[in-house]
């Protein structure tokens, strides 16, 4: 069987340090594509890959024979390059948050479904260990009935990461759409629905942009969850958590609690009614400075979704449960009225 080859759209830093590196990784994928708007920045990338430089994306989806295709763009794009790349006949892997929209999120579904082409959106948090473990404990019912959770995301803010630092795009609502609640946030929704094994229900939320300079996004979200089955919790995220990443989770049920990427050592702590504790190493969770787990997995997910013709774990369905959770906040927010997710 011939290699499959991918097209990397956007050659920024996710792209730089996660998509492109975990490709080549990989056995049996050729990058041959690498596009970027700026054309410096397209030759670079693309020259450490061995691959070829576009500045247009309709040409590096359409004219580099790619089968795959990452997207790896601001939020506006994700929706319209996403839908070109499967009415192509791409599989496509698209960043988070999925859309800008219900109708973006929806029309992406049906251009997947029409041309039967993949899609999954980057909800890398799925593959943490600490992550997966506790969603096991759960389903086994190790923690009893659920009663509730706390769940945050925030770090110092994009201009630590994003390419263009300060001048990024993550600050400007036309791009971004939304901003810590879309880009943090989000993670945060999708991995509770998969953690609980729940839909959620019904969503208040406060939204503050009360950190950064220049930005007309949110930098600051506070949000409280029902589920369909009455598990409530927070979900907060935020841009200006100085002085340290925080990407914990702690879920409380019945026969006790779980701290998952709460403690330095121990990924995961189960504490009992009974007094007891389990302390389990299963690795850190990636951080934005380079820490933690070396690999996602997604990009491994995605690639064996292709070639055993398997549904994506996060596929366009799934990624639009978690999107709608944000709606939902953004629209709380707003409306100051609790918000029920149909
Ligand atoms: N899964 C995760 O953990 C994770 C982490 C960070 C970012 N992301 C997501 O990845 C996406 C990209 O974020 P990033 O951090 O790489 O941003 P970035 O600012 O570092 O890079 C974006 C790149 O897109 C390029 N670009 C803009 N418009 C373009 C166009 N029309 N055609 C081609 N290239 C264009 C820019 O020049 C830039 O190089 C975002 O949706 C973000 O939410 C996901």
């Amino acid at each position: 069987m011939s290699n499959l080859k991918v097209a990397v759209i956007g050659a920024g830093s996710i792209a730089v340090h996660r998509h492109l590196p975990e490709y080549q990784s990989r056995q049996g994928v050729d990058i041959v594509a690498v596009c970027d708007i700026l054309e410096k920045r397209a030759q670079e990338v693309a020259a450490e890959y061995g691959a070829k430089a576009y500045t247009d994306y309709k040409e590096a989806i359409t004219d580099s024979g790619a089968d795959l295709v990452s997207v790896c763009l601001p939020n506006y794009l994700h929706a319209p390059v996403s839908i070109f790349a499967l009415e192509q006949g791409k599989h496509v892997l698209c960043e988070k948050p999925m859309a800008t929209s219900d109708e973006e999120a929806q029309q992406m579904i049906e251009a997947s479904n029409k041309s039967g082409k993949k899609l999954m959106i980057g909800h890398n948090q799925r593959f943490v260990a600490s992550h997966e473990k506790a969603r096991e404990l759960i389903a086994n019912g190790d923690l009893g009935k659920i009663y509730s959770f706390r769940t945050t995301f925030g770090h110092g803010g994009p201009e630590g990461w994003s390419v263009d630092g300060a001048e990024s795009w993550f600050f400007r609502k036309k791009e971004a759409f939304i901003g810590a609640l879309g880009d943090l946030g989000v993670h945060k929704a999708d991995v509770i629905r998969y953690i609980l094994g729940e839909e959620m229900k019904e969503v208040a939320a406060m939204v503050e942009s009360s950190a950064k300079e220049n930005s007309d996004v949110d930098d600051q979200a506070v949000s409280v969850l029902r589920s369909e089955n009455g598990i409530i919790g927070t979900l907060t995220a935020s841009w200006a958590y100085k002085g340290g990443e925080n990407n914990a989770t702690v879920i409380y049920g019945e026969k006790g609690n779980l701290r998952l990427e709460d403690d330095p050592t121990y990924s995961l702590i189960a504490t009992y009614t009974d007094g007891t504790r389990v302390n389990y190493e299963l690795g850190q969770i990636q951080t934005n400075d380079g820490g933690g787990q070396t690999s996602t997995g997604v990009i491994d997910h995605f690639v064996d979704s292709v070639l055993n013709d398997t549904k994506p774990l996060i596929d366009g369905e799934e990624g639009y449960k978690s999107l709608k959770i944000i709606l939902a906040a953004l629209e709380a927010n707003e409306t100051k009225q609790n918000v029920t997710i149909s």
